[in-house]
């Protein structure tokens, strides 16, 4: 009886910790901007298409061989043979990238907090140009911005086992609840139809080659993968527990909450008639909309809501800078402490230009983009798409076949009937599907020039990695 239960204990804490990972700002703040510039529904199935034939089977592998090799990113590729250590060293590239302007919008969610119950919600006409106004300032941002990243420092500094992983259990529940309260608001305004329609009548009219590689970015970075991360979470789960089920879990639950974020905000969208391009200030102008209609309660929903919106950013933005301190720890032997303040310097430094580059410095651009969107772009467009097809060229054409089936199977010990699905579609049609698409993507982007210099970084990389 008590085995059992700290099995399923066990299980539940990394089910956790996955998920945690890889719900945060991309499926709430991200996907239901991305969505609506890319003309709702089309983007949807195509979404979804590459979410449950690429990611699920780009996950699975990620476990497979974190858990295989029981260590982290750089460590797990290196073990196998120097060559491949550059496919690690661009994951943790990729995590300091992200790492450049995922804080910003952390900062954001909480300077939303404290604005729920200032009076953002008085006068909701003004919501759009308050955000507008508030991003574009040169300094207030940039508080909110350090405290978040501050946090996140104190986390990791300790590691990441503490009260971050006990207060996920409590409080992603508990966004999930929130988020089904505000879905039904949403859909019982006038006029809310509308945006139903707008996010599951795909007109695939709208689509293009920008397209398919705006929701392959989103896939990956919505389920943390292409950068090791699943790699590291993998190679602390026990030899019994099952890593396709996992996956299947961590996936869906990420999907859910995409859905759900897209659900609980164009139907009201529709209904006060916003523009669904807006861009990345979506969730921060609609929701306080929506609670502004709600009186009393209007301000402490609100409140509330960009709390868990916090904290889902926070467990995800921790696993993004422990893959980077993780990697100084192992293979430069630095102290923890150090690898922490260290790497949130520069990412601070970092955070600073991506969110003066909202206002300010907006002028001040580097291959036609300013910096938020130098590191968004070349994370989510090249790095991580071509970070998760790398490691299903490598787990296809160099593990042995036999070793993924041990992994897998957990020894032969248990089922996984798909396996030679899995392992044909990770090893034939991931890497032709995400070259098909990243080619597609670039001579479709207006960004050549940044496409070009990401794909020159990657060359680098692969060139001199062999010392890191
Ligand atoms: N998945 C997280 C989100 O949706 C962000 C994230 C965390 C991430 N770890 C990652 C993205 C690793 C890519 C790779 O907000």
């Amino acid at each position: 009886m008590t085995e059992k239960r700290e099995n399923w204990g066990s299980r539940f804490g990394f089910l956790m910790a996955a998920a945690g990972s890889a719900v945060g700002l991309g499926n709430i703040w991200r996907f239901p901007y991305l969505t609506g510039e890319n003309g709702g529904g089309a983007f949807i199935v195509i979404y979804l298409f590459c979410v449950f034939l690429i990611g699920l089977c780009i996950m699975t592998a990620e476990f497979a061989v974190g858990r295989r090799s029981g260590l982290a990113a750089v460590g797990a590729y290196k073990s196998y043979s120097k060559n491949w250590t550059f496919a690690g060293a661009l994951g943790v590239l990729s995590g300091f990238f992200i790492m450049g302007f995922y804080p910003v919008v952390g900062g954001w969610a909480l300077a939303y907090i404290a604005k729920s119950f200032t009076g953002l919600l008085a006068v909701p006409e003004a919501i759009g140009d308050v955000f507008g106004a508030f991003i574009g300032a040169p300094a207030e941002p940039l508080v909110w911005m350090i405290i978040y990243l501050v946090i996140n420092v104190l986390i990791v500094a300790r590691g990441v086992a503490g009260g971050i992983e006990k207060a996920g259990k409590i409080l992603m529940p508990t966004l999930f609840v929130l988020l089904i309260f505000i879905i039904f608001r949403s859909v019982t305004l006038p006029g809310s139809s509308a945006g139903l329609e707008f996010l599951f009548k795909p007109d695939f009219s709208k689509v293009n080659g920008q397209t398919f590689l705006a929701a392959l970015g989103q896939a990956f970075f919505s389920l943390s993968l292409g950068m090791g991360c699943m790699i590291t979470y993998g190679s602390y789960l026990n030899k019994e527990e099952k890593l396709p089920s996992n996956a299947f879990i961590v996936t869906a639950m990420d999907t859910g909450v995409a859905l759900m974020a897209g659900v609980a905000m164009f139907p009201a969208m529709f209904a006060f008639g916003m523009e669904p391009a807006a861009g990345p200030g979506l969730v921060f102008v609609v929701l306080p909309t929506v609670f502004a209609q709600m009186g009393a309660a209007g301000p402490i929903l609100s409140g509330f809501f960009f709390l868990l919106l916090c904290i889902a950013a926070l467990t995800s933005s921790v696993s993004l800078l422990e893959v980077v301190v993780a990697y100084l720890i192992d293979q430069h032997k630095m102290p923890r402490k150090k690898a922490v303040y260290i790497s949130s310097a520069i990412m601070s430094v970092m955070c600073i230009l991506s969110s003066l580059s909202l206002g300010v410095m907006s002028g001040a651009t580097f291959l036609g983009v300013g910096a938020f969107d130098f590191f968004d772009i070349l994370t989510d467009k090249i790095f991580l798409a071509i970070g998760g097809m790398l490691l299903a060229i490598f787990v296809g054409w160099f593990m042995k076949k036999e070793d993924l089936k041990d992994e897998l199977t957990n020894g032969g010990t248990v089922e996984f009937g798909l396996f030679e699905v899995w392992y044909n579609i990770t090893k034939y049609v991931i890497p032709v599907a995400i070259a098909i698409v990243a080619f597609a993507g670039i001579t479709a982007i207006q960004q050549k020039g940044l496409m070009i210099f990401g794909l020159l970084i990657i060359a680098v990389l692969a060139v001199f990695s062999k010392k890191l």
